[in-house]
């Protein structure tokens, strides 16, 4: 099977890996899974990047937050999981920060870089994570990360359950999700009926709120991360923390600029990166673009302030 890859796609392929993208809208997407309807491209591993040195900057440098050099420091064999691991650069951070630990990074396609820009202790796997057990045995990992992926996960608290299964006792669990109804002026807001000067930005965000949970995807899963962990009763030490990231070049404090900078690059990507999932839903090409560009307007112009929340849970699995 042959799809239309434009040339910077390739040098991320396979010669076996064409039949893990299809090209739709003019965008690449999985072939695995029809739930996940975000570019699995060039512009999309870009995105990968940014959102990666976004979060390194919140972290102060680091790449996790929580006991994880505890979880790693016992043993000879330490393993890392990382799932929806989009261009790998977790992983591959990982793997170099911990040269005596395996890390695995899983995802729908094959989008990571391949053997030689990789460490020797890092690796990639295909696989849906929302149709299929993760096939590695129970107690496996010391450490299992899961980083903005819930959209393409039906069924949240399943993946818990496997994350659960695959942890040993001891082990420890890094969830991160932004939320997906977006802040003005560092309030949520709600929908776009508010007169806040920002519908363009608003009336998006609630296009793809409605999208995903026409598509079977719960919304609510970043807000109720640590309910959802603490559900499984497998947990303990369950340290939940909520943050909001500005979006851009408002911050007059040096490190939050940056971060700001960072976000808006990730949303400038991200809207565009929207057309192939509203359109798959029937609406006109003219409203689609419409909508994105409102949006663009009012992330390049904006009226007041713009912020994102980021929901970030920690726990070790019971012994
Ligand atoms: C927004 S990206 C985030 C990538 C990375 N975790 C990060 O934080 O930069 C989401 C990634 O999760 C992957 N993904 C989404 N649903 C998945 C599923 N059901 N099984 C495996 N991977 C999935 C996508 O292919 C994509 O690469």
């Amino acid at each position: 099977m042959s799809v239309e890859l434009s040339p910077p796609e390739i040098s991320y392929l396979g010669e076996d890996d064409a039949d893990f993208f299809q090209n739709v809208d003019g965008r690449i997407l999985n072939t695995l899974n029809p739930r996940y309807m975000l570019p699995v491209d060039r512009d999309e591993v870009k995105r990968s990047e940014l959102h990666h040195r976004l979060l390194q900057f919140v972290f102060g440098g680091k790449n996790y937050i929580g006991p994880v050099k505890e979880a790693l420091q016992f043993g000879e064999h330490r393993r890392i999981l990382d799932l929806g691991t989009g261009g790998g650069f977790w992983a591959i951070d990982m793997a170099d920060n911990f040269p005596r630990a395996e890390v695995i990074g899983i995802d729908l396609a094959p989008i990571q870089p391949r053997l030689r820009a990789v460490p020797p202790n890092c690796t990639f796997e295909l696989c849906d994570l929302d149709q299929w057990n993760i096939p590695y045995p129970d107690n496996h990992f010391d450490f299992i990360h899961a980083r903005s992926v819930h959209c393409g996960i039906h069924n949240y608290p399943q993946l818990l359950r496997e994350i659960t299964r695959l942890l040993r006792p001891g082990g420890l669990v890094l969830l991160i999700e932004p939320n997906l109804t977006p802040l003005v002026d560092g309030k949520s807001a709600g929908d776009s009926s508010s007169d806040s000067g920002l519908r363009g930005w608003l009336t998006l965000w609630e296009t793809y709120r409605a999208c995903l949970t026409r598509k079977g995807i719960d919304v609510t899963v970043p807000e109720c991360l640590g309910n959802h962990l603490m559900a499984t009763k497998s947990f303990e030490r369950v340290m939940v923390q909520d943050g909001n990231i500005p979006v851009g070049f408002w911050p007059s404090d040096p490190h939050l600029l940056t971060v700001g900078q960072l976000q808006w690059m990730d949303y400038e990507l991200f809207l565009p990166a929207l057309r192939p999932l509203f359109l798959s839903f029937g609406m006109p090409q003219s409203t689609v673009h419409r909508i994105i560009a409102d949006a663009q307007q009012d992330l390049y112009h904006p009226s007041v302030p713009l912020s994102a929340r980021l929901h970030i849970v920690y726990a070790s699995k019971r012994y």
